[in-house]
């Protein structure tokens, strides 16, 4: 199967989900792009390789439909079979996420239902929530909602702040999203949890 990533930032999940299709050989990487040309992400995509693409939504304003109609051009020429979202800051319309319904995966920074949306570390410590951690979901028009394919758990430490919390999820992260990854491309929605 032929799998495209969405990234906006650094994608240190984009990377791993790279590199464990690179190494385990169930699925191709046809594309990695990004609403910000300037994406950390996309120099480390063309070093593995991988097709990049990227569309400015800031040139858009608020037609979010004129930005996707843009982005979607790279995508449907790179004929994905999954869309995976990973760092991926937008939020999509239903109308594009209705295109991909059923091969659209994203990965949430909180155990969901918990938490969707922004800022999620800072609402767990606010909560003084003993655990936290990320969900990969299948995306459905509502935002961080959708079937759950995989959840990874970490403690909430004494004196954590959203950034420590943060980087003990993100390791978490880059662990299960591969893993959701070879699972659904398998067929099996069994759920991941770790
Ligand atoms: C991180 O906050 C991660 O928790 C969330 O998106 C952000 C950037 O991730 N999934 P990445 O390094 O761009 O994959």
């Amino acid at each position: 199967p032929r799998v495209a990533i969405l990234i906006s930032g650094g994608g240190s999940n984009m990377l791993r989900l790279v590199e464990d299709m690179q190494a385990g050989g169930y699925a191709t990487p046809v594309l990695v792009a990004s609403n910000d040309p300037g994406a950390g992400g996309l120099a480390k995509a063309a070093a593995l390789g991988v097709a990049t693409a990227a569309v400015d939504h800031k040139l858009f304003g608020k037609d979010r439909a004129a930005f996707e109609a843009e982005l979607l051009k790279p995508i449907l020429s790179a004929e994905p079979d999954v869309l995976c979202l990973a760092g991926f800051m937008r939020v999509l319309t239903p109308e594009f996420v209705t295109r991909f319904a059923g091969r659209m995966l994203n990965i949430h920074p909180s155990l969901l239902p918990k938490y969707p949306g922004l800022h999620t570390h800072a609402r767990a410590l606010e909560a003084d929530d003993a655990e936290a951690g990320c969900t990969v979901h299948e995306v459905t028009p509502v935002l961080d909602d959708g079937p759950i394919l995989g959840q990874g758990r970490v403690p909430v430490l004494a004196g954590d702040t959203p950034e420590t919390l943060a980087a003990r999820v993100l390791t978490v992260e880059h662990r299960l999203y591969p893993a959701v990854l070879r699972r659904y491309v398998a067929g099996d929605r069994s759920p991941v949890l770790l």
